[in-house]
């Protein structure tokens, strides 16, 4: 049996009470954390969202309170009414905010039972992932998920405030509309009215945000849900959540400034820190020389070094035969790392293969000279340039990718991160801002065979490179930023194209005909024929940013029902076989692999 709430009212959450409520009359409401027996008296530590109190039964004081607190277990719902004491010297608790008071009760009432839960609720339990999700309600209890969630919902707030006070406006978008392009794939909806038609769930409001410039809203802001069918990892979900902005008659610097600006008082307000502003900047190019990767962690030095030009003409193979055929040849000097053992060497081999590296060559520096299967083949010269450009001292291990450019810096730039975790490189307190500029406009896709938007295609070029997108399209860049923290990118954005003959150059670079991006953007291209002021914007990625601000390492610890990686809601057992009536109705019909 489970009693009603009659007259019982909560007068206090599970963290209010302290010494000053010493003799106060309270009501606590909560679940069960844990029941201690000792010796006759019964301990409870009720939880809620703020909090633990330590309530007690006493079976000489309240003897029917506690013949009924024996039914106890753990998270059992109750309300208890007591009055407050002091803990006696010796049982206060310095760990817990309550832990100078108890609560003695007089009137328990169990207001639910609870099944056994499946795992214990604290933060240091040991379980499955899938099971956690399977029992997310249950798992969502846990204290480290509560923080993760309400610093979430505070810096939402802050955002809000933020843009708020800077003149934004909170604008809906549609969530069923057609094919918005970030490069991934699309989740489709059927259309029951126009059968055999489809919507695609927005990857980003990118094209709505600019008909609102075009509209004259001047600034927008959503946090807003973003769909995107791709593959997964720990900080990629098929649906996350957008701080989305634009703004009208801006450049680069006033986007970038506004996003700092933003990205500042939510430090300020979630974890009371003061960022130093502005953030750091570096080229794509320079970041890829130099990290590797567009988005690199700069916690940690470890910069690579491009030694093209030294090992041309050696007498190694594989390196001269890379630099002959247009690739590079870059080194990575694993400082100190000269006692690594084959084992670790095969290691790190193994992962760099993991980017397609075909090798990794090493040269340990010992005191008696070097130590590497491919010291044999280099000059006096080279191995004196080579010691120079990569400020090679004894005691160092100096690793090698030679490649097409993509692969050796891929391989050497991951590389680089998973070095400085392994060997305890990062200060996992700082929190490293850089914003990479000036992208390249295209890429060229080697298995689609034709130039792919780096960013999105309605980025704008650099106004220097407008006369190469017809003739050297690789040549161009844009007017596109990245902000970077900790080595992820947590936002990114553009100043647009708002003349709509430069958008049809850029889609044409792009290989596609008039009839097709007419079909595919004709109300884009009307609308910057309407009227559309310069623009540009930016979206960050909040998980992402949540994430970072809690520490946590994957962007499922901050989301309340998040998916797994095969894209499945464990909870809710979703995806899940449509009927067939629906089906039907909607004139579709499944076509099982076997
Ligand atoms: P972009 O595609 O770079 O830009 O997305 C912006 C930010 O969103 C985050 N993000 C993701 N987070 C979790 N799971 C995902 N699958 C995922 N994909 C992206 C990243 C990223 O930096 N419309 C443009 C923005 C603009 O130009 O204004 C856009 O969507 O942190
Ligand atoms: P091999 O001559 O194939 O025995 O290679 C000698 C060394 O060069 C080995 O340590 C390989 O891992 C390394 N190696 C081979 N190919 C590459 C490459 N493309 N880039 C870097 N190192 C390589």
């Amino acid at each position: 049996m489970t009693d009603k709430l009659g007259s019982m009212r909560r007068t206090h959450h599970c963290n209010d009470l302290r010494s000053a409520h010493i003799d106060s009359e309270v009501v606590l409401m909560g679940w069960v954390q844990r029941r201690r027996d000792h010796g006759g008296v019964i301990f409870i530590d009720l939880r809620d969202r703020n909090g633990i109190t330590q309530v007690v039964f006493n079976p000489e004081i309240e003897p029917a309170a506690h013949a009924k607190a024996h039914d106890l277990r753990s998270e059992y719902v109750i309300g208890i009414q007591g009055r407050v004491y002091a803990r006696p010297a010796g049982m206060i608790n310095p760990n817990l905010e309550t832990g100078e008071i108890e609560v003695l009760v007089s009137e328990l009432r169990i207001l639910n039972k609870a099944q056994t839960p499946p795992f214990l609720i604290e933060d240091s339990v040991d379980v499955n992932e899938n099971i956690r999700l399977q029992h997310r309600h249950v798992d969502l209890r846990r204290p480290q998920l509560q923080k993760n969630l309400i610093t979430r919902h505070q810096v939402a707030a802050t955002v809000r405030r933020y843009l708020n006070d800077n003149g934004f406006l909170d604008i809906e978008t549609p969530v069923l509309t057609r094919s918005t392009p970030e490069g991934a794939r699309d989740y489709l909806v059927p259309s029951r009215v126009n059968r055999g038609q489809f919507y695609a769930l927005p990857q980003s409001p990118q094209l709505f945000k600019q008909l609102l410039m075009m509209a004259c809203f001047d600034r927008y802001y959503q946090i807003v849900r973003c769909f995107r069918d791709e593959d997964l990892r720990a900080d990629r979900q098929p649906e996350f959540t957008q701080i989305d902005m634009e703004m009208s008659f801006v450049g680069e610097e006033d986007v970038m400034g506004l996003s700092e600006g933003l990205v500042a008082a939510v430090f300020k307000e979630t974890l009371g820190m003061d960022l130093k502003l502005p953030f750091q900047r570096l080229s794509y190019d320079e970041a890829m020389d130099r990290y590797g990767l567009d988005k690199p962690d700069l916690r940690f030095g470890l910069e690579l070094k491009n030694i093209s030009d030294i090992v041309a003409g050696s007498g190694f193979k594989v390196f001269a035969d890379v630099v002959a055929k247009g690739g590079i040849v870059k080194a990575l000097n694993a400082k100190g790392c000269v006692e690594l053992s084959r084992k670790e060497i095969d290691d790190l081999t193994a992962f760099a293969a993991i980017y397609r590296a075909k090798g990794l060559a090493w040269i340990k520096v010992r005191e008696d000279g070097w130590q590497s299967p491919i010291a044999k083949f280099f000059s006096p010269e080279e191995k004196a340039a080579l010691t120079e450009r990569i400020q090679m001292e004894i005691g160092d291990l100096v690793l090698f990718v030679a490649d097409q450019a993509k692969i050796t810096n891929e391989a050497l730039g991951h590389l680089r991160n998973h070095l400085a975790e392994k060997l305890g490189l990062i200060d996992k307190k700082e929190f490293r801002f850089v914003w990479v500029t000036r992208f390249p406009m295209f890429e060229y896709d080697e298995t689609e065979k034709r130039y792919q938007a780096l960013h999105h295609p309605f980025t704008a070029p650099l106004e220097e490179d407008y006369d190469k997108l017809e003739s050297d399209p690789l040549a161009v860049y844009s007017r596109a930023y990245d902000l970077v923290l900790n080595g992820s990118e947590i936002g990114g954005g553009s100043i647009r194209i708002h003349q709509r003959d430069l958008q049809e150059r850029v889609l044409k670079a792009l290989g596609m005909e008039k009839a097709d991006y007419e079909k595919k953007f004709g109300f884009l291209l009307s609308a910057l024929d309407s009227g559309a002021p310069p623009h540009g914007g930016l979206a960050f990625g909040f998980d992402r940013l949540v994430m970072l601000l809690c520490g946590q390492t994957s962007i499922r610890d901050v989301i309340a029902f998040p998916k797994t990686q095969r894209a499945a809601c464990l909870l809710t057992d979703a995806p899940s076989e449509a009927g067939r009536e629906q089906l039907l109705e909607l004139a579709l019909r499944v076509v099982k692999d076997n």
